[in-house]
């Protein structure tokens, strides 16, 4: 059975790296990343520089994005601004993202929850009138690093409303990592009463150590597709405290030995981990890649 795997190291794990990384050495590791046999990059973010100074260079970056048959890229873009720079720079698919809590929303977009939905379903209006493909985030499902504990039904809302604006498929994000198994099984067994389970995608973060465990979890309630990042790298610089996404080895890994294809040749992919860490000049918390590189 295949599983997708979704890689955001490129937008989500660095976003949150303050040492300024070469467009260069960004431009290498995609093409490192595509080389192991990632289908879907999420490259960069067109948000306003000025939250996200790592990702001001997201036009020279998708402009050298290596095209090659069945690789798609897409990246974040938060209003109609950024969805004219994404085109500009020939991408065919972008993200939009809010939150299911309203004080993570304000402090990431500046806006409250109602006032985001308007301003998401016309930039999904008009990516989709250009012939792009949208995709959606719900961020803090299962936590909010100001308000604690996010209702089922906020989460459901905000999903459902991704879904009707016409995204192909909504990513569920842990955030800052609090989720565990238990709670991945509610919360997905109440999503799919509303939306099929191919629309839908998990995207945990590792901050406490249960990211594996909440994949394992969600295969368990039919979800196919996962959001990891090379290496482990990453966090949300509007979550204070928020660790990266769940290492992308460490994700191929398991899948593979639980018979899930992938696509993916994990050699390249820890060949890929191992030039990001030279990238960044420190180590990176996937396992999978530290045991390739202790061998
Ligand atoms: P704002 O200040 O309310 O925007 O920010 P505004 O519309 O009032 O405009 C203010 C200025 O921003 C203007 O410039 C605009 O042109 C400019 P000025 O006239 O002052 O020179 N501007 C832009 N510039 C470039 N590109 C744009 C753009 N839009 C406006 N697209 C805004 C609102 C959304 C722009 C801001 O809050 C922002 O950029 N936020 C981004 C925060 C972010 O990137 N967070 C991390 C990504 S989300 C995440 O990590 C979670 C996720 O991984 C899932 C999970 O883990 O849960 C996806
Ligand atoms: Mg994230």
């Amino acid at each position: 059975m295949q599983v997708q795997v979704v890689e955001v190291g490129p937008r989500d794990g660095l976003q949150n790296e303050k040492e300024m990384i070469p467009t260069e050495g960004k431009i290498r590791l995609i093409e490192r990343l595509v080389e192991a046999g990632l289908q879907r990059v999420e490259a960069s973010s067109f948000v306003n520089p000025r939250w996200i100074p790592q990702l001001a260079d997201a036009a020279e970056v998708c402009r050298a994005l290596p095209q090659l048959p069945g690789v798609r890229y897409s990246a974040l873009v938060p209003n109609l601004k950024g969805l004219e720079r994404a085109r500009e720079c020939g991408l065919t698919e972008v993200a939009v993202f809010m939150s299911a809590s309203e004080t993570h929303n304000l402090k990431n977009i500046n806006k409250t929850i109602a006032e985001t939905f308007p301003v998401l379903r016309e930039t999904t209006r008009e990516a989709l009138a250009l012939g792009m493909r949208v995709r959606g985030y719900v961020s803090t499902v299962f936590g909010c690093p100001y308000e604690g504990e996010v209702s089922l039904d906020s989460s459901r809302r905000v999903t459902e409303e991704l879904v009707a604006m016409g995204v192909y498929e909504v990513s569920i994000g842990d955030t800052i990592g609090v989720a565990t198994p238990r709670q991945v099984h509610e919360v997905f067994a109440a999503l799919v009463k509303d939306v099929t389970t191919e629309r839908l995608a998990g995207h945990f973060h590792d901050t406490r150590g249960t990211g594996l465990a909440n994949v394992a979890a969600a295969l368990e309630e039919g979800i196919r597709t996962f959001d990891s990042s090379i290496g482990g790298l990453g966090g949300c610089p509007y979550a204070p405290g928020a660790a990266g996404n769940i290492s992308t080895e460490d994700l191929v890994y398991l899948l593979h030995g639980m018979g899930y294809q992938t696509g993916i040749d994990l050699v390249k992919l820890t060949e890929a981990g191992a030039y990001m860490q030279e990238l960044l000049g420190r180590p990176l918390p996937s396992k999978v890649l530290q045991a390739a590189l202790a061998q």
